[in-house]
Order: C-alpha cells, then sequence, then structure tokens
C-alpha cells in the first residue's frame, strides 16, 4: 500500500520525506487554508519536495470551471493529480481530464455507486472518506471493503482506491488488510505508526544493559 501524506504544511511534507515512506501528496482546499499561504506557491513548494502523485483541488462546480481549472492545474507540474468533487458536473470533468491525459483524483465519496461512477468516468484515484462516515455512525472501512470487491471484479477499472479522512492508526492497518492502494494518512497519524510501548520498554532495557557489558 502506497502511503501518500494528507496535508499543505511543507515543514510537515519534508519531515515526512526524511522517514523515507512518502509515495505523495493529497491537499484540498480546507488543507491549504490552515498554512495561510497562496495556493500556488504551496503547490509548487510541495512538487519540489516530493517526486510522486500531488492531489490539488479544483473549486469550481461546473464543468466548464473545473475543466479551466483542471488545464491550469495539471500545467504546474507532471505529478500534479487535479482532485475533483464527486458530484455530476465534476464526473464530466473527471471524464474529460481522461480524454485529455490528466490524472484526476475524485474526492468526497461517500457511496460505492459513487466509486463505481468515478471508475467508469476513468478517474485515477477514487477517495472515500472514511473518518466522516465514522463521525455519523456509518462504517467508513466497510465503503473501501465494498469500492475494492467491486474494482476487483472489473479488468478495465484501473482507479486506485485511496483511503483519506484517516484519523488514526487502526484505519490505516484496516485499509492495508482490505487492499486498498493508498492511504492518505495526517502528518499525526504517520507519527503514530512505527509507535509501541514493548518497541521502547525493550529498547531502554537492551541498552540499560549493555551498560554492564564490559567495554
Ligand atoms: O483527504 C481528505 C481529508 O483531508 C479529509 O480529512 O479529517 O477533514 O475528514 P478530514
Amino acid at each position: 500500500m502506497k502511503f501518500f501524506i494528507d496535508t499543505a504544511d511543507v515543514a510537515e511534507i519534508r519531515e515526512a520525506q526524511t522517514m523515507g515512506l512518502l509515495d505523495g501528496v493529497t491537499t484540498n482546499p480546507s488543507l491549504v487554508a490552515r498554512t495561510g499561504r497562496k495556493f500556488r506557491e504551496v503547490l509548487d513548494e510541495i512538487c519540489e519536495i516530493v517526486d510522486g502523485p500531488i492531489s490539488a483541488e479544483v473549486v469550481g462546480t461546473d464543468f466548464e470551471t473545473i475543466k479551466k481549472e483542471a488545464r491550469v492545474l495539471s500545467k504546474i507540474h507532471k505529478n500534479i493529480v487535479v482532485k475533483i468533487p464527486l458530484i455530476p458536473e465534476g464526473l464530466k470533468a473527471v471524464a474529460w481530464c481522461a480524454d485529455n491525459g490528466i490524472a484526476t483524483n475524485v474526492t468526497l465519496c461517500f457511496s460505492p455507486l459513487q466509486a463505481l461512477l468515478a471508475a467508469k468516468a476513468g478517474a485515477d484515484y477514487i477517495s472515500p472518506f472514511i473518518g466522516r462516515l465514522d463521525d455519523i455512525s456509518h462504517d467508513g472501512m466497510e465503503l473501501v471493503r465494498q469500492i475494492v470487491e467491486i474494482y476487483d471484479q472489473y479488468d478495465e477499472f484501473d482507479t486506485e482506491v485511496l483511503v483519506a479522512s484517516v484519523r488514526h492508526p487502526m484505519h490505516v492497518l484496516e485499509a492495508a488488510r482490505v487492499g486498498a492502494d493508498v492511504a492518505t494518512i495526517p502528518f499525526s497519524v504517520l507519527g503514530k505508526l512505527a509507535h509501541h510501548p514493548l518497541t521502547d520498554i525493550g529498547l531502554a532495557k537492551f541498552l540499560a544493559d549493555w551498560e554492564k557489558v564490559p567495554q
């Protein structure tokens, strides 16, 4: 499973990059707003740091506007993946992007039927938002399971399942268990994945015992 980082904070991206685990980046308007910086400036910097797919989201909600934004975003760097909301006008734009060699990530997916439509439109990635489903007492991971099940049955679907709205390490574990292609992980969660108290206790004991070994 590929690891993307879900942030527009370049300090976090640089730090994650040093872990050697990073395959790509996803951003969204809320994450960019949090940085207080200009969108273009942030994107340019991310493209310099990471050599992998970098999702940049459109804010248009009609076909023509999304198409224009997709054209502009895709010209910024070869790694830009245009993130488009899962609305009917968005799906039209996804199909247009597929025909014009522009990579897309279809976002705000909350149902397996939406994911089926995104694959038929030719999306490169589908982003089911699992944390937000969990928030309203729905099983977010069940959505991922159903999407993987559907996509696996049709060879012509190349759309990768990108698990988004990840809130804790168990989301990452379950995404890997059900065979998702990608998990986009917030920096705070990425930092937790390697931790285990028994590792820390075991290491402390090894180091303490090492002090007893004659040097
Ligand atoms: O990639 C989408 C993600 O940023 C949404 O996460 O935590 O706002 O639901 P969240």
